[in-house]
Formats: structure tokens, sequence, C-alpha cells
């Protein structure tokens, strides 16, 4: 999640670097630096500043520094808050090596120690600075060390996933770039090279880009660059044409991008299914299967994270209930966790917006090992999941900036219940006739998206926002696909307006949290369009009015008792369950929009977090 980008070349680095780190600030924005060699004299300036890269680069009015050689960081803070102090880069005791790192550095206590009783002298609390005072330690002890030798003995002390550059007075005009488990790729240009923590950085700037392989360093200088194995030994490369444009995302008149993106999502969907109507025969190759390999399919299981894992919960539904298949949708970080029981026949969908998710990444590496079938469900052609996967589906959401996801849930959801429903017209489960009205299902599904939000928005901004944003927790409940949905308002609601909320299957609330209803904890409820499932809900509903809870429903047409009993509603069109998801979710995302805007949140890039978490 912190992102690192260096640039060596015949001009200076600065420019270069401070427009990379901006185009990848998304992925951390606690604190930034840059570090450079003097192009004359090669000592090594630095300038780092708290918060946002704004703060970064109004230092740079004061202090103009710039080189040659340049590496630059953005910080998603894991060890040490987020201050000057621990923002990167980090040096040695004697200023001469400077290092930028995004990952985790495990066992940097255990080396500080000994560190320390070497006599270094520590200025942060980082687990980066090791490195720093690693190399400089390897070096005293070996100064006729080459730098394949020095970085040998500095990574065989490393544990954990890691992506760092280093820069050092000793090897002027040279970027050192180790790769192990955290993406770096490097940006081959003329007379110029880039390193960074994705192609982003560098996309329009030039066409060729080497993606690091797996436990590798890289010594690069304008014109060469040099490829070893952790044991020093020398790597082929491979040079690959870069087709990723950098494409300047702006707000188009909305205050925030989170707002923008909750009113491309119609857009999204019918980019997507007209992107799914170009898909011919040869689809199953993309996704790496064969239509054997379809029809003898036993089972789906999709790997995620995040809201990406929220929009696999609900295609549970879509694959178990179109196709006819088992489906479990799995959390990244725990399914890495639990015993595997290998089995033929299961095709493991790996969904994420970014593809760079450390976590995704590690279980769908995981499942290679063990020869299992994987489909990347990704946003990011270039991504690291489209490289690693048996095959890739790319979901058109286009860039998402807002680090809460929006239409990059909608556009996984609609390419989820296409793909299923593509599925299902293979194994013969539904008619050509009705795989074909699934997509107009999407289309109409994104219309209604849109309406509803223009139906809703005035009473949401005028009278329900600022309502529901004095509460400072909250109950959702749903039940079937409205569960996960619910899921997904609940985190919304967490991340960007920092309301503590608690999420259950509506079924549940009679097992425990109903202790919690009172008038100060609204109850957000999510019916479904089944009249039996409608009728359990309504039983919460009651369940909930009954101890005097503040009830707001997300009902349909024709729902009369609920809608009755609410205090506040959202009636909705009655559409099939599959679809009513996509129909509700762009009001639930408005909503949660006015609530955080309401209680002043810091919308687009909230406290903590940051969009793309390549930490595991
Ligand atoms: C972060 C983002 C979430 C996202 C999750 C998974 O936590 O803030 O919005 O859902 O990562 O990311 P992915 O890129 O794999 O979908």
């Amino acid at each position: 999640m912190c992102s690192v980008v260096g640039y060596v070349g015949a001009q200076k680095s600065r420019v270069a670097v401070l427009e990379g780190l901006r185009r990848l600030e998304y992925r951390g924005y606690d604190s930034s630096g840059y570090a450079c060699l003097d192009a004359h004299n090669h000592r090594l300036m630095y300038v780092k500043a708290e918060g946002a890269l704004k703060n970064l680069v109004r230092l740079f009015d004061k202090n103009p520094i710039d080189g040659r050689v340049g590496i630059g960081h953005t910080r998603w803070s894991t060890h040490g808050a987020a201050n000057e102090q621990n923002a990167h880069p980090h040096f040695d005791c004697h200023k001469t090596i400077s290092i930028v790192h995004n990952g985790i550095i495990e066992n940097y206590s255990s080396i500080k120690k000994e560190l320390i009783a070497q006599g270094h002298v520590f200025h942060s609390e980082t687990d980066t600075e090791v490195i720093a005072h690693l190399i400089e330690s390897e070096f005293q002890k070996n100064k006729t060390a080459t730098l394949p030798q020095l970085m040998t003995s500095v990574v065989a002390q490393l544990v954990g996933a890691y992506a760092f550059m280093a820069v050092m007075q000793e090897f002027p005009d040279t970027i050192i770039a180790v790769r192990k488990g955290s993406p770096l790729c490097i940006g081959v240009g003329d007379g110029e090279m880039f390193v960074a923590s994705d192609v982003l950085a560098f996309a329009g700037k030039i066409d060729r880009v080497i993606f690091m392989p797996e436990q590798t360093f890289a010594v690069v200088t304008k014109d060469d660059m040099q490829l070893y194995n952790f044991a020093a030994e020398r790597q082929d490369f491979v040079i690959k044409q870069l087709d990723a444009q950098w494409i300047a995302v702006e707000k188009n008149g909305h205050e925030h991008y989170m707002l923008k993106e909750i009113y491309e999502q119609k857009s999204v969907i019918e980019r997507s299914v007209r992107f799914f109507r170009t898909l011919q025969d040869n689809f199953w190759v993309s996704i790496g299967c064969t239509k054997e390999q379809i029809l003898s399919l036993k089972k789906v299981v999709i790997v995620a994270c995040g809201t990406s894992w929220h929009a696999g919960r609900i295609a549970e539904f879509y694959f178990e209930e179109i196709v006819g298949i088992p489906t479990t949708a799995v959390l990244a970080s725990e399914f890495r966790y639990r015993r595997f029981f290998p089995q033929d026949d299961v095709l493991y969908i790996a969904v994420s917006q970014s593809g760079e998710t450390a976590d995704t990444l590690e279980a769908i590496r995981f499942l290679k090992e063990h020869n299992q079938h994987t489909l990347a469900l990704t946003n990011v052609a270039s991504s690291s999941l489209v490289r690693e996967c048996d095959g890739f589906l790319l979901t058109q959401a286009g860039p998402e900036i807002a680090v809460a996801s929006t239409k990059a849930f909608t556009a996984q959801l609609t390419a989820l219940y296409w793909l299923a429903n593509r599925v299902a017209f293979e194994r013969k489960k539904i008619t050509e006739t009705a795989y074909l009205l699934a997509e107009e299902d999407l289309l109409l599904a994104g219309v209604l998206l849109e309406n509803m939000i223009e139906q809703c928005k005035h009473e949401i901004i005028d009278e329900l926002a600022p309502y529901y944003a004095q509460f400072d927790r909250s109950i959702f409940l749903g039940r079937h696909i409205t569960y996960p949905l619910a899921m997904e308002a609940a985190l919304k609601l967490k991340e960007i307006a920092y309301i503590f909320s608690q999420v259950y299957p509506a079924g549940e609330l009679k097992h425990g949290p109903l202790a919690l209803v009172d008038d100060k904890t609204p109850v957000f409820l999510f019916s479904h369009p089944d009249p039996v499932i409608y009728q359990k809900i309504l039983s919460s509903a009651q369940e909930v009015k009954a101890r005097k809870g503040k009830l707001l429903a997300i009902a349909f047409e024709g729902q009369k008792e609920l809608i009755d009993l609410a205090d506040n509603v959202f009636i909705f069109p009655m559409v099939s369950p599959h679809l009513s998801v996509i129909a509700t979710i762009g009001v639930i995302q408005i909503f949660v929009y006015y609530i955080a805007l309401s209680r002043g949140c810091n919308i687009d890039k909230p406290r903590n977090l940051a969009k793309s978490v390549t930490v595991l």
C-alpha cells in the first residue's frame, strides 16, 4: 500500500518521481518523501513531509533539491505513527544510503537489536530503517563487495514480503530495486529508467516494461539494467510492451471522486454489456478454460478481500441459482491459513479491483502450487493478478480513484452475473433467449440504479443523511442475497463516515444483537423481493420496532407492512433478487456518501485506509 517510485536518467528526477507518486497516491497518504543524489558531488539530499503529497510539494518551494537519480515514497503506515519522522526515505547512520520500501520486514525487531548492539543509531519506529543500516553494516564488513554480493547478504537476512529501492552515494547513478512478494516493475526508456510499484507511475511516458520476477533484485542505471536472483546469479528477463495508459481522471464537476464514480455506474454496466457481447467462442481461452472444463465443473470458489469479497458473496447466489453449482466466496486472508482439500473440477475466481491485493495474490500463488485452475476477475489489465492466473476477465469500471469502492463493485457484480449466465448457457441450464435476456436485465438494473438515485437523493440530502449522521453506531440486517449487500453497505458506512456498523443475517437478530437495539442505534434493514423471505424480514422489522428501535428499510413495491412499519423507507420497483442488489446499491452509496459529508469526513481518502492493500 505504500508506493515507491524511482527515476534514473539524463533528466533530473524530481518531476518524474513526484508525478509517479501523484498517480500512485491512492496506495497511501500518511506521509511522503523524496531523496536524490546531487548531480555534482553525489551527496544524498532529501525532503519528507507528514500527510498528503501536496505537503511534500510545498516544501520544494523552500528547498528545491533535485538530482539525476531519485526515489520517492507515499506511506500507508504499518510500523510507527503517521508522522514526518517515520516518513520514507530512511537512512543509515551516515546518511549515505537511502531506502524507500513497500511491505513488511517481519524480523525487523531482532535485526534492529543486533544493529543497535553494533552501535547503529535509529531515528524512526519503522521496519524499513533496518534495511539501510543492514546495508551499511554489510558494506562495512566487506568494503570490496560488489553490489550483487552486498545485496545478497542483505536479503538473506530479511524475512517478509517487500519491495524496496536503495540509492547509495557509493554507487552513484544507480538504483537498486529489490522484490520479494510485493510488486515492482521497471519502465525502460531511451536513456532513462523508472522503477515503481505499479506501471501507472510511468504509463504513457515510455512503452516498455519489465515486471521483476519474485525474489530478484535489479541494478538499474539510465541505459542498463541487470537482474539477479537472491543467490547473486544473473537472470534473463523479458521486456514487455506496455499498453497501459495514464488517463488523468477529473471529478467532472462533482465534489468528490466517490460521487462521480457513483453516478458512472449506469454507464459502467452499459460498457460491460457491450464488452461481453464482443466475447465470442475464444472467450473460454481468454479465461484460461476449455469448454470441456466448464462442462465438467463441480464447484466454484471465489477468493477476494473487502468489497470484492462482498461481490463474491453475492455471486454465490448467481452461480448456485443460475448454474446450479455449489459456490463459496472465501476471504483470501482466511483461506490461506485453513486446511486445503485439493479437488478436481473446481474453478477459483480471484475477484479484485486492483489485481494487486497481497492476500488475494498469495492465495492464487498457493492454488497454483496445488495445480488448481485460477481466473482473475479484475479491473486492471496490467495487474499481477492477470499475469499470475490461468486466465482473466476484465471488469469495465474504468479507473476508480476514491478509496471506497463503488463502481468497481457494480462492475464486479455485472461481470459475475454475466459469467454465471454464460456458464449456465454452456451447460444447457438456460436457453439462449434466457442468456440474452440476462444482458438486457443488467441494462435495466443500471437504469433503475440511476433513476432511484434521482428519485431519492433530495430526501437523502435534505433530511435523511443529516438525521442519520448524528448516530455513532448502527445495525445492518439482510437475508439471503441482501445479507452480503447489507455487509457492503455497513462497510461503506464504516469506511467513509466512521460510524461503527455491525451487520447480521436478519435471522440472527434474536440470537444476541437485539440486545443492542435502542433509540440511539438505528437499524438498516434490507428487504428481499421473494415473498417468503420478505415475511421473515418483516418479523425482524417487528422485533426491532417492538424494542422502540429506529428503523430504516430498503423495501420493494407492494411490501406494505414493512413500508408502514419503518420510520424511513426507500421503496424500489420489484425486480429479480439477483438484480435487486444492483438496482439498490446506488441509493445506498449516495445515502452513505451524504452521511459522511454531513459528518465532515475526508470522503475520497478516509483516515487509515488505502485503495490498494499490498501488505499481508
Ligand atoms: C482495500 C480497499 C477496498 C477493496 C479492498 C480489496 O481495502 O480500500 O475498497 O475492496 O482493498 O481490494 P481489491 O483491489 O482486491 O478489490
